[in-house]
Parts: structure tokens; sequence; C-alpha cells
């Protein structure tokens, strides 16, 4: 069986840890795309002279031209600017809109089979925007973003109990902002919902609640520190988790960035929820009851998905 092709678009921080990641796993053959030349060239160079150490089989190239991503199995997309301190993700629209338009055609021309992982931000905007500038189906697009935030969550919620973060099942709904919604009635230490674990350890939930906005500004406490872009080994291993759910047909439950149209009472809207992915891509999205304030911290958040696709189609008349 010929090795399946996953195709980078963008070479930055999150493309190139991306591709190791990937080579690493032997998931195929890699293509790494960028707007700057050399870039994806030289780390796929760099990148394949780590397989005779590592030990990994895996063809590497880097690329400018998006005929070069011909067939891919997936692709992920990170090309876009980052953020730098003081930067919401929202401040990145404009720019990353345009970037949006070239990936979308580029995909749209090229591997119009392809399972689409969008980590560009302001993520739920910009996996819409891929979307609609792709034409694929929606099922085949989809958000990266609460594997990572559920994954902050967890972090900071083993490091608080003292307990393996194997055993921490974190849970985030909502858009990848502020607003985000870390779900502590689903959050659980191996099945012990985390709120029952708290009391028995005598953790108030005042600190539960600080770890809580610990999680939603998980991202801009890394910018803060790295000062000159934003996060990049968890992003990247977060989509790779996905591809792999994709590629393997693993039908795994993860938090992502899905099409929701009527759950949740949405209309049409992308933004994070439990959904299942395996070989047809997003395969269902799960309806969880939420408690009435849950509830109504989902709505702020989906609202400011919503603005976000406002402005958006102000700024592009195409998509309106
Ligand atoms: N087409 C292809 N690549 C592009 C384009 C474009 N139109 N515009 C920019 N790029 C490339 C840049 O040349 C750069 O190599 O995208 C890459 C982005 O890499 P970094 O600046 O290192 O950013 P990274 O940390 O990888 O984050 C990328 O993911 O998490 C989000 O907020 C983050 O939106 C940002 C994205």
């Amino acid at each position: 069986m010929a090795r399946k092709k996953i195709a980078l678009i963008g070479s930055g921080m999150i493309g190139g840890t991306l591709a190791h990641l990937a080579a690493k796993k032997e998931m195929g053959d890699i293509v790494l795309f960028d707007i700057a030349e050399g870039i994806p060239q030289g780390k796929a160079l760099d990148l394949s002279q780590c397989g005779p150490v590592e030990g990994f089989d895996a063809k590497i190239t880097g690329t400018n031209d998006y005929a070069d991503i011909a067939g891919a199995d997936v692709v992920i997309v990170t090309a876009g600017v980052p953020r730098k301190p003081g930067m919401s993700r929202d401040d990145l629209l404009g720019i990353n809109l345009s970037v949006m338009k070239a990936v979308g055609e580029g995909i749209k021309n090229n591997c119009p089979d392809a399972f689409v992982i969008c980590i560009t931000n302001p993520l739920d905007a910009m996996v819409w925007a891929l979307r609609e500038f792709s034409g694929l189906p929606h099922n085949k697009v989809v958000g990266m973003a609460g594997v990572l935030d559920s994954a902050r969550f967890a972090t900071f919620l083993a490091w608080e109990f003292d307990v393996s973060v194997k055993d921490v099942n974190a849970f985030v709904l909502g858009g990848h902002g502020d607003t985000m919604v870390p779900v502590t009635s689903y959050t659980t230490i191996n099945g012990i919902p985390v709120n029952d674990y708290a009391k028995i350890k005598g953790v108030s939930a005042d600190r539960i609640d600080e770890i809580v906005k610990r999680t939603r500004a998980g991202g801009g406490e890394i910018v803060g520190l790295l000062k000159t872009g934003s996060a990049y080994y968890a992003p990247a291993t977060s989509g790779i988790a996905m591809a792999e759910a994709y590629l393997g047909d693993q039908k795994r439950i993860l938090p992502v960035a899905a099409y929701v149209d009527g759950k949740y009472g949405l209309d049409g809207l992308y933004v994070g929820v439990p959904a299942v992915i395996g070989a047809n891509g997003i395969e269902d999205v799960v309806e969880i009851s939420l408690s009435d304030e849950e509830k109504a911290n989902l709505k702020v958040s989906t609202d400011a998905v919503e603005e976000l696709l406002v402005a958006c189609k102000a700024l592009e008349p195409s998509l309106a």
C-alpha cells in the first residue's frame, strides 16, 4: 500500500514540529509548504536528516508550489501570523483571513478529498473561512483547539492534585478564545468527578476556578513568556492526535472545532464540541447536557465566534 501523504501548509514553528512528529510516527510522506522561499526546503532537509538517527522512513520535502500537495490525505494548516505579546487571537483576523483564502483555493485545486485540520488563529473563524474558501464538505474540515485547551486544563489539574496526567480527563467546550468553557462537570480524575476529587483532597472551589482561568489564558501565558511567537509543541502534538484519529479510523471522541448545525442550539457555526473522528472525518457531534451556567458560558463563547464571522464577512465580501 502506498504511504499516506500529509501536507503541512505553513512551515513555521508549528509546521516544523508537526513534520517532526509525523515523521517520527511514520504517519506517511510529508510535504512542507510555505510562501517563504527556502524555509520549507531547509526544514525538510534538516528533518530528513533526523531519519537515520531516529530510525524513521518518511520522505520529507519542502515546496512553495501548491501543485506538490496534490492528492494529500491530510492537510494541516498553520499558515499565517502568530500572536505577539499584547495581541489577542482576534487581532490576527485580517491578515490570516487573506491567508486562508489562498490556502483554501490551494486545497480545493489540489487535494479536495483531504481531511483538513486548521490550527491558524483566530481558530473558530479561520476554520470556518477555510471551509468556505475550499468548498470541501463540512465533515472534512475541522479546527484544532479543544485537544490543546483540554491538555492545558489536564496539565494544571494533574499538577494541582499531584496525579498522573494519564488519569486526568479534562473537557473544554466553546471557542478557542478567552471565552472558552472548561467544563468541570465532565472533567474527571480517572472517572472521579473533579469537584468530588477536590473535596476529597481539600482543594477549594476557588482554587479550581483559578485553574479554569489559567486554562482560558493558557495560550497568552506562553506568548508572554516567549515574546516572539506563540506555543507550538502542544498545538502540534494536538493536531497530530486528530490526524491519527482520521488516518487510523480510530473513532476517537475529541474536543475539536467542528461544524455544528442544529445541536447545542447552533445554526451552522464552527465551535469547540466533542466529536467523533474516523475515516469519514467528523462522523458525529456529541451533544452533552449542560448546567444552566455552562449553557450561559457557552452562549457567551459562541456569540464571540459569531461576532468574528461578521467581521470576516465585512473584510471579505465573497464570504457574505
Ligand atoms: N501561505 C503559506 N504560508 C504562509 C502564508 C501563506 N499565505 N502566510 C504566512 N505563511 C507562513 C509563514 O511564512 C510562516 O512560516 O506561515 C508560517 C507561520 O509560522 P510561524 O510564524 O512560526 O507561526 P506558528 O507559531 O507556526 O503559528 C501559526 O498557528 O497557533 C496558530 O496563532 C498561531 O495563527 C498562528 C499559526
